[in-house]
């Protein structure tokens, strides 16, 4: 009897322990596992950086820095980035691969480079896998790309030559990342020519209500309106 009486005592025990164990990993599992924030970012001139930093404080997002190891500065550093974008070549970086298991959701940051993103981020992208990440890109340049957007067929040749060159170097943005198993949800960018820095935070901090609400919704929940939508084309 004696010894029964010390079983249920133990069992009691124990079930109250592993109760105050498991608690708090139940309770936390949101904050410290599935949607967690990394923002990574390559900034030769510190601009990208800055839109990084104002993203990361506003959102509480952890950052991961990518240093060129090529010397990208002066003129013929600057030549050379042109050159590799251009030519989508890649480059000497580190860290090479990131461990991006603890984050579900991803924001590159980036420069433009000959329209395109810049060589250091395209080579990150291509060395590591973003399975099962929301990625959403950000870039920064002298000009918004998206003022060609405006322009419909009908205006002049030239107009339409750089809205639709514009288009497919956006859609390269893209594909780079569902190239590597991401979920590419949107393109923000930031224009910074002979912008103060102030107002380059202000610029950024426009985006910080909308990157909430795109991360709002899960990958499962895209998946399953993709295929939806996909089931509705399929049946007409
Ligand atoms: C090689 C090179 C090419 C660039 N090409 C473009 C471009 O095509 N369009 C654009 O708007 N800005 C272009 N820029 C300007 C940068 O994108 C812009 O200054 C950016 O904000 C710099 O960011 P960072 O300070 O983080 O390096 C280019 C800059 C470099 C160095």
């Amino acid at each position: 009897m004696k010894i029964l009486r010390m079983n249920y005592v133990q069992t009691l025990i124990i079930t109250v322990i592993a109760t105050l164990l498991l608690v708090p990993n139940i309770c936390c599992s949101e904050e410290t596992g599935t949607s967690k924030t990394l923002i990574i970012v390559y900034s030769r001139t510190g601009k990208s950086m800055l839109a990084a930093q104002t993203l990361k404080a506003q959102l509480n997002a952890d950052l991961l820095e990518i240093k060129d190891l090529e010397d990208r500065s002066g003129t013929l550093g600057y030549i050379g980035a042109g050159y590799d974008a251009f030519f989508d070549r890649h480059t000497a970086i580190a860290p090479q691969k990131a461990d991006l298991s603890p984050y579900s959701n991803i924001i590159i940051i980036s420069p433009i480079w000959n329209w395109k993103l810049s060589t250091p981020i395209h080579t990150f992208i291509d060395n590591n896998r973003f399975d099962g990440k929301q990625v959403i890109m950000v870039t920064t340049g002298n000009n918004d790309i998206r003022k060609y957007e405006l322009y419909d067929d009908s205006a002049p040749f030239l107009k339409r030559f750089f809205r639709d060159y514009i288009r497919g170097k956006s859609q390269s943005v893209r594909s780079y990342v569902t190239a590597n198993g991401g979920y590419f949800i949107k393109h923000y960018h930031v224009e910074t020519l002979e912008t103060p820095d102030k107002e380059i935070i202000t610029r950024t901090a426009k985006h910080v209500e909308n990157i909430k609400n795109d991360f709002s919704v899960t990958t499962a929940q895209r998946e399953q309106e993709d295929s939806r939508l996909i089931q509705i084309a399929g049946n007409k």
